[in-house]
């Protein structure tokens, strides 16, 4: 167990009789961007709590940044970062306040505050007064604000769960930004997102069903797993005209149709002419490359064909 920022072997989480997390595995390289990805309910959380010390996992094996938690979680809760699911910020405390309670629980001396915050600021960009109410800050700000008070002990890994829930396209491109120049430090990011173009820019996904890890790999490896063989897209004339939709899905040759707005994905069989298609259909047909919508679509759907 060398050399990773976070490795989990054959983790076990149960509630009473529900199994939570049911024999995942894997391990996150030092400065890696790691998605967490999975549907509500799938695991994540449970998981991340567990690589925090903050729940005792049933099974299995973990280390966080090279530390065994039977070797005691204070050392690991150092090393660690957390940004929670629910924003830990106090609504009715000033900016200053919040770093301050959280540097407090972190046992940083008050000498040492105020520089860590100026570097903080600087690091996510921050820059308001620090006096200002948490409550009047808008969702993005917060967002900033919860990530700085997260790293206030300088953590070499972050647990970032659903950081952009809510918040706004532009303050969730921004948001990544700082993710990356984050991991570009070094610093192991290990993130949740219900978002594709979020989980596009990770270096490696995990994708979790019913406490289950089905996929493993790159976002780019993954598409390849997904799809060896071309994909395809063909967009209806009228999305209104049921009729077309049916004629679709009467073609011979075409495999795994999946709806993607007024538009429809799908495989051919070898035998299968585009052209001939495109002109049967009345529109035209063209190779597309997969989305990792498109590839979680089929491992979703397709629960014994992976692991
Ligand atoms: N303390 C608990 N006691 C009982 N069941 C729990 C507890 N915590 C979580 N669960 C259950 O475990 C399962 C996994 O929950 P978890 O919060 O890890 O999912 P998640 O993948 O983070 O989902 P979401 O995307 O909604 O955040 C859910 O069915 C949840 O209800
Ligand atoms: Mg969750």
């Amino acid at each position: 167990m060398n050399g990773y920022a976070v490795e989990v072997k054959n983790l076990v989480v149960r509630f009473g009789d529900f199994i939570a997390v049911n024999n995942v595995s894997f391990a996150v390289k030092p400065g890696e961007i790691f998605g967490f990805l999975g549907a509500n309910g799938a695991g994540k959380t449970t998981t991340i709590r567990v690589l925090c010390g903050l729940l005792k996992p049933t099974d299995g094996e973990i280390k966080v940044a090279g530390l065994n938690p039977h070797d005691g979680l204070k050392p690991i809760k150092e090393k660690v970062g957390y940004m929670s699911q629910r924003f830990t910020l106090y609504n009715d405390l000033s900016v200053e306040e919040n770093i301050a309670f959280a540097a407090s629980l972190r046992k940083i001396p008050p000498s040492k505050i105020k520089d860590r915050v100026d570097e903080l600021f600087k690091e996510v960009g921050f820059d308001l007064s620090p006096r200002v109410l948490v409550q009047d800050l808008s969702g993005g700000i917060k967002q900033r604000l919860a990530l700085a008070v997260s790293m206030i002990h300088d953590p070499d890994i972050l647990f970032l769960d659903e950081p952009t829930a809510g918040v706004s396209p532009a303050a969730r491109v921004a948001f990544w930004n700082l993710i990356r120049s984050i991991a570009a430090k070094g610093k192991t990011i290990f993130v949740t997102t219900h978002y594709m173009d979020e989980a596009e820019q990770c270096g490696k996904i995990s994708l979790m069903r019913n406490g289950e890890i089905i996929a493993l790999n790159s976002p780019q490896e993954l598409k390849s797993q997904a799809f060896p063989d071309p994909l395809y897209e063909i967009e209806s004339p009228d999305a209104a005209d049921r009729n077309w939709n049916k004629k679709l899905f009467n073609q011979k040759g075409i495999k795994n149709l999946e709806p993607h707005g007024s538009s429809w994905h799908f495989e051919l069989d070898l035998k299968t002419n585009l052209t001939e298609l495109s002109k049967e259909m009345n529109s035209q047909a063209r190779q597309i490359s997969p989305s990792l919508e498109d590839v979680f679509i089929r491992f979703i759907e397709a629960p014994h064909e992976t692991k």
